[in-house]
């Protein structure tokens, strides 16, 4: 090969290296992107994302019908106000041990709700209000509207809050912590939510959580 001919060859390995490190950049961005574009109903409904938290002001109207004897599926920072938690990830199974009194669930996601529902059906606890996807076409939707003494069909989304490891893992920003109520900047959640309660409260639940939407009286 004479030298005209390697400088060319030269050339073309040039070219083609700087095209494969545009592409590299290309996919690297594409895979961020699609990363990031995850919706929030994704994320909250992954298996792998149970760490996402009932928000205070929600919290705050169940405070205002109950007073909260056991939150069966907790965790270490134990969000919930109650007098007693499951911690899962302490060897506290909550689907294995007893619940007594007043409950609040918000159960763990990625499939698992018919588990936690039918343990609640089980245990039938003097109390209970349970927050869950209102999955319509599901078993345990139908079975919880028929163990509940009313329900509320929430208008509008709840903005669960991400545990700092969530935050971390899919970028999520602080805008997302939004007042419930309020229009989402962004990243807005797709999930439409149920309330169900039980208990000798139904009067205080539909007074407090009416107003946020359309309630089922079942009495
Ligand atoms: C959707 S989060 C709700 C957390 C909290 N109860 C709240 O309302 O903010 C579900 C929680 O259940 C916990 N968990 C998962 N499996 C559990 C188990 N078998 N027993 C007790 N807690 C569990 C998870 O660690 C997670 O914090």
């Amino acid at each position: 090969m004479n030298t005209q001919a390697v400088r060319k060859a030269e050339e073309r390995i040039v070219v083609l290296n700087a095209a494969a490190q545009t592409i590299k950049g290309i996919v690297v961005k594409m895979q961020n992107d699609t990363k990031k574009k995850k919706s929030k109903a994704q994320l909250i409904l992954s298996s792998e994302s149970n760490e996402w938290y009932t928000p205070p002001n929600f919290m705050s109207l169940v405070y205002q019908v109950m007073v909260v004897d056991l939150d069966p599926c907790s965790n270490a920072a134990r969000q919930v106000v109650a007098r007693k938690h499951y911690v899962g990830a302490n060897n506290q199974d909550g689907l294995l041990l007893p619940w007594n009194g007043s409950i609040f669930m918000n159960p763990p996601y990625g499939g698992k709700t018919g588990i936690w529902c039918d343990k609640l059906i089980k245990e039938d606890p003097e109390e209970s209000i349970v927050l869950i996807k209102a999955a319509t076409d599901t078993g345990y939707f139908h079975k919880m509207a028929g163990y509940a003494d009313c329900y509320l069909l929430r208008k509008g989304r709840i903005q669960f809050i991400p545990s700092e490891e969530q935050k971390e893992k899919w970028s999520v920003t602080d805008d997302l912590l939004i007042d419930q109520g309020k229009k989402p900047k962004t990243h807005g959640s797709t999930i439409a939510n149920v309330v169900f309660y039980k208990g000798e409260n139904a009067d205080q639940f539909i007074k407090v959580f009416g107003q946020y939407g359309l309630v089922v009286d079942n009495r």
